[in-house]
């Protein structure tokens, strides 16, 4: 029966061999069907492998949100730049134009607002046939692994999973910080590998110590989480760190939008992500642009 103990005895990571891809760029997805091979070479590009998502989903906890009051002015000229826009279908049908076909990461689940302590307990607040009306290239869904809306939350999961592997969608399982617990590398491992072998096809999670190991152990992309706003040099320096430790991409939200230049951000961002500039060159790019 394996327990807790077994988790701080995981140490063979193999991290310098990477893992194989037989006839697909996107880390354990050889075996899916054509459709969701289809949406996830929307969201990968095929060159570099990587992706870039806005992330501007905030509204569905937080209401309006600092560098969020209008998203129908923030986010088309960044709409234009980024791979994966990543939203709720209620922003993506008020605010965003239909004519920048890019991938739709379509936040799934709802239940609790900043108001509340424990926000860990959600639902899932789409029905699969709405996401495909709005051609979602994937399914956002929110897991609280260690709080009390642990099993809640991992319920919504998998019935996403289910509904999205119905039709080719694949689902984004992204980790949340429940207010109890703490951004170990401990934690990060748990929980990816944990919604990955739930079946989530992409995961998002926050950097950490030993972000390699995190990587090695999860059979399925990682993009990284921004979290709260941070000078714009350690941003792009976190996103360097990321990438060159094998994230798939990043998902950011308040570190783009709430930047000094929104636009410039982006563009230093896709330079790191998708060009392999280094977060020195980038940084030297976003000023060059002040
Ligand atoms: C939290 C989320 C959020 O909805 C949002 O996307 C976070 O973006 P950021 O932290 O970069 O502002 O996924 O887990």
């Amino acid at each position: 029966m394996a327990d807790k103990d077994e988790i701080k005895e995981s140490k063979d990571y193999k991290i310098d061999v990477p893992f194989k891809k037989n006839n697909f760029h996107v880390k354990g997805m050889d075996h899916v069907d054509w459709g969701m091979k289809d949406r996830l070479s929307k969201i990968f590009n095929k060159k570099s492998g990587k992706t870039v998502m806005l992330a501007f989903d905030h509204g569905y906890i937080m209401g309006s949100t600092s560098g969020l009051e209008r998203l129908d002015i923030v986010v088309p000229p960044l709409a234009e730049k980024v791979d994966v826009l990543m939203a709720t279908r209620g922003a993506i049908r008020s605010c965003v134009p239909p004519v920048y076909n890019k991938a739709i990461a379509l936040r799934c689940t709802a239940g609790s607002s900043v108001l509340k302590d424990d926000m860990s307990n959600e639902v899932i607040g789409v029905d699969i046939e709405d996401a495909i009306r709005i051609n979602a290239s994937c399914l956002a869904v929110q897991t609280f692994i260690g709080s009390s809306g642990e099993t809640s939350s991992i319920n919504n999961l998998v019935r996403v999973v289910d509904s999205g592997n119905r039709y080719g969608i694949p689902t984004l399982g992204v980790v949340a910080v429940g207010k109890e617990m703490e951004r170990t590398t401990k934690f990060f491992l748990l929980a990816t590998r944990m919604i990955a072998e739930l079946g989530a096809q992409i995961i998002k999670t926050y950097y950490c110590d030993d972000f390699e190991k995190v990587v090695a152990a999860c059979p399925v992309p990682i993009v990284i989480a921004g979290g709260k706003k941070i000078s714009e040099q350690d941003t792009l320096e976190l996103v360097y760190r990321a990438i060159s430790e094998g994230a798939a991409g990043v998902d950011m939200g308040r570190n783009i939008f709430q930047a000094g230049n929104p636009l410039a951000m982006t563009e230093a961002i896709v330079m790191i992500v998708h060009k392999k500039k280094t977060a020195k060159e980038a940084y030297q790019f976003y000023q060059s642009k002040q």
